[in-house]
Order: structure tokens, then sequence, then C-alpha cells
């Protein structure tokens, strides 16, 4: 889609980040994709966007982001994701090479040139990044939308969601900056679920996306959710959060981020703001079936050409 405020997507694919690519370009109007380490190293994170992106047939430029957070170690998730990200096995080699500007550059670039949203399933260091470089960009940025963070339980430790985890130093930076921020955390995406079923939807739909697509989820389901509902489809929800908000229910809320210990990377809420909290929307609720809808849509017809 070319209409809409110019969105730039941030990721780590990622089993769920590629779902997102395809409802990213589906639904918004897609100016960079950026890549961080994440899931798995950032080499792996920029081929996939690439390779994701070839399968979808959109021209955008991807940008290769941050290698490491930019406190704490690397911290990856490839036993969810695949050694490579993408499930068994290894990402053909894209035919585009990523850009020669990295990406906390062109994210500032681009939101000088004019009204921009970012969307962000990572650890959020090359947001982090950009604000150090320009302090002004969170006056330039419309909106963040990140998934990450959990007002409820964690999924790395019991108090922090992976993405806060990986980088809470990043978090904490971004907030502060004042950017305006909606964050879509687990307590939100464990309400969107996939299961074999969908596995079998795009088999039947067996388009270019949705073949490749099939084995991806297959991978991902493979793990088994915890509690038997199918596994969450995280990052497409903060696309989603953006392109259809009348399927998402928020609130405003206060956030203490902790960086250090046994909560590090808890996104506490609490109920009146102090010092080191930061004001942001937290969604809550998603009409889980079209969530769900939308997103088979994007991953079996990116284009919209049937
Ligand atoms: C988040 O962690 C990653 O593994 C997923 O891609 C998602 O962004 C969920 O905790
Ligand atoms: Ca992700």
């Amino acid at each position: 889609m070319t209409s809409g405020p110019r969105v730039i997507l941030d990721c780590d694919p990622g089993i769920d980040d590629a779902f997102a690519i395809f409802c990213a370009v589906r639904f918004c109007n897609l100016v960079a994709v950026t890549s961080v380490s994440g899931n798995v190293p950032i080499t792996h994170t920029t081929t996939n966007a690439l390779h994701v992106l070839e399968l979808a047939e959109a021209s955008v430029p991807v940008f290769r982001g941050a290698a490491a957070p930019l406190v704490v170690e690397p911290f990856f998730a490839d036993r969810i994701h695949g050694e490579a990200g993408l499930g068994a096995g290894a990402t053909p080699p894209p035919q585009a090479d990523a850009e020669p500007e990295p990406a906390a550059s062109a994210i500032c670039r681009l939101a000088a040139e004019g009204p921009l949203v970012i969307v962000a399933i990572g650890p959020l260091t090359n947001i982090a990044e950009a604000v150090q470089l320009d302090p002004e960009l969170a006056s330039r940025v419309d909106h963040l939308y990140w998934m990450g963070g959990s007002t409820t339980v964690g999924n790395v430790t019991e108090h922090a969601e992976f993405n806060a985890w990986a980088d809470p130093h990043s978090i904490e930076v971004v907030m502060a900056s004042g950017t305006p921020i909606t964050m879509f955390g687990l307590n939100l995406t464990h309400q969107v679920r996939l299961q074999g079923t969908h596995v079998d939807r795009l088999r039947t739909a067996a388009t270019q996306t949705s073949t490749p697509a099939a084995e991806f989820l297959a991978f991902y389901e493979s793990h088994g959710s915890r509690d038997g509902r199918g596994q969450p489809m995280h990052d497409p929800c903060a696309v989603l959060g953006f392109t259809h908000p009348e399927l998402f229910e928020t609130e405003p809320g206060n956030t203490l981020v902790h960086l250090s210990g046994d909560t590090r990377g808890m996104t506490e809420m609490t109920d009146s703001p102090h010092a080191g909290t930061h004001r942001i929307t937290v969604a809550t609720k998603a009409a889980a079936d079209d969530v769900i809808e939308l997103i088979m849509t994007a991953v079996i017809d990116p284009q919209a050409r049937s």
C-alpha cells in the first residue's frame, strides 16, 4: 500500500517478524525496513528481512542496524525461530543488498524528511541509537508502535518479555526521550494465537508467500504453546495496532523499566507517575479473530492482488 503516513518497520526476523513484514507490505506505506540483532544475529536478521520482502515482491530498502544491544550482551531466541531465524534450514541468499547507510542514521534522516510512524518489533536498539544521534527525534516521530514488554508475565523470565530482556537500556532511552509510544506487550499478544489449522490454510492457499510462511509457522508451532492454545503471533499486532486501531483497546499507563538484576526487562506498571516512570499507551485487548484474519490475508496475498 502506498498511501497513508510513511512507516519504518524495525525488526529482527524472526518468524512472527516475517508475518509482520507481510502485514506491513499489505497495509502500510512502508518506506524502509531496519534490521536489528535480536532473535538471531544481525547478519541473519538483515538477510531474512531482504528475503521476506523479495517473497512479497516489495521493493523497500533495508538498512542494517545494531549488532548488539546498548549495554548488555546479545541474547538470541534461535531455539524458537531456528538457527538462521526463519525455521529449519538456511535462508536463500537474497538478490538485493542492504543499503550502505546504517539504520539509526536512516531513521533520523527519514524522520527529518516528514511525518513518520515507526513500528518496532524487536529490541529497541536502533531507535535508541537514533535518539542518541538526534535528540529532537521524539518530536519528529508521530508515533512508535512497539511489540515488547508485558503488563503481566514474561517469556524469558517470570518478569521479562524477550525484546525487553534483550535490551532494557534502549527502552529506557526511547521512553525517556518522550517519543509517543504504544506498547503491544505479551498481555496483548497472547490473545492472538496461530495453530496447526493456520499452517494447513497457508499450505492450501499455496501462494509465493504462503507456502514458505506455512513452513515458518510449522516450525514455530512445533514448540507448542505453554497452555495448548497455539503460538502467540506477537509482532503483527504492532503493525495492525497502527493500521487497524479499531481492533484494539488501549489505555494510558505509567511504566518503570527494570534494567538489571532478577527483574531485568520488566516493564512494571505503576498506578501513578513517579520518578523514573514513563507515560505510555498500553494495548490491552485485541479482537483476536479479526486480527488473525488480517494476518492470514496479508501472508497469503501481501500485494492485495486477488
Ligand atoms: C518477541 O520476541 C521475539 O522472539 C518475537 O519476534 C517477538 O518480537 C516476543 O516476545
Ligand atoms: Ca521480533
